[in-house]
């Protein structure tokens, strides 16, 4: 594995593989690697030529300073990691290499960036759409893997890339747990043991709720995830919406998710620690309420 730090390395690479008909895959990452980033490079290693991964904590789409400031740096172990699952670059760029002018781009990302996490984190998915947006340029991926688990983002990014009209096949993977039910996340670290003991009560509530869906309205499911997770101590809930699996928009009744089955999506603060996750429920009824 080669670690590359600037974007004309970068460029050159990926245009010596291009020219020997060599398709790529990207898994653009913040760092702090584990096993659900890890699922996505196997992937990527399995469909592609050439394995791409960006390590890069992108401060243009932090709207908390201080969770910019706290986001888990471990670029060694990153490197082992991605070395082990036979990734062919490591881009590892500064700031100043990827933002050498202020990036001014405002994306008309749409409906689908106003609710959940674009009401919580106002600009956050501007800059995901800005920094994925450069990736995309530098790299243009024949394929680029996100997780499941930021369900939001994947809407996000689909939306960017027709706007932007880049022509690179988004693939979404599922979310990787760990064997008590626990979404992997890279801020899982910052949990204290007795929050991340209670933590695995957020799948552990979603799951539950699935069974609920045959036999209960869309708001009184939701008011058991809400009062379930709010129940466990140390944890609040951000907001928990059922929405529509495209469009992201919240549904009243089940019958409203009209692209798919509805998906859960839940924002818990555990202590200080924001923790996202989201559950799909069978859409096989389709009575109004
Ligand atoms: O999901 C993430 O880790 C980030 O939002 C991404 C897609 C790497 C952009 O910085």
């Amino acid at each position: 594995m080669e670690v590359i730090r600037s974007t004309k390395a970068l460029k050159q690479k990926v245009a010596e593989a291009k020219a020997n008909n060599k398709t790529v895959g990207l898994v653009p990452t913040m760092g702090a690697l584990h096993q659900g980033h890890i699922s996505l490079v196997e992937r990527a290693r399995k469909e592609n030529d050439v394995v791409v991964v960006s390590v890069f904590v992108n401060p243009t789409q932090f709207n908390n300073p201080e969770d910019l400031k706290t986001y888990p740096r471990t670029e060694d172990a990153d490197c082992v990691l991605l070395e082990k699952a036979g990734v062919d670059y490591a881009f590892i760029p500064s700031v100043e290499e990827v933002y050498p002018e202020p990036d001014t781009r405002q994306f008309n990302l749409g409906a689908v960036a106003e609710v959940m996490e674009g009401a919580m984190r106002p600009g956050h998915f501007n800059g995901v759409a800005q920094i994925v947006s450069k990736l995309f340029e530098m790299v243009n991926p024949d394929r680029a893997y996100f997780g499941e688990k930021d369900f939001q983002q994947i809407a996000v990014i689909r939306k960017m890339v027709e706007l932007c009209g880049f022509n690179i096949n988004i693939i979404d993977c599922p979310i990787k747990r760990e064997d008590d039910g626990l979404a992997m996340s890279s801020r899982n670290v910052r949990l204290t043991p007795h929050q991340r003991s209670v933590a695995p009560a957020i799948h552990k509530t979603l799951k539950e709720s699935v069974s609920m869906k045959d036999n209960q309205t869309v708001g009184e499911v939701k008011k058991f995830v809400i009062d379930a997770i709010n129940a466990v101590d140390e944890m609040e809930v951000e907001y928990y919406e059922i929405v529509d699996p495209l469009t992201m928009q919240p549904i009243e009744n089940w019958s409203d998710s009209v692209n798919g089955n509805p998906v859960g999506c839940v924002t818990v603060y555990c202590g200080n620690v924001r923790l996202i996750d989201n559950i799909k429920y069978q859409n096989n009824d389709n009575r109004s309420a």
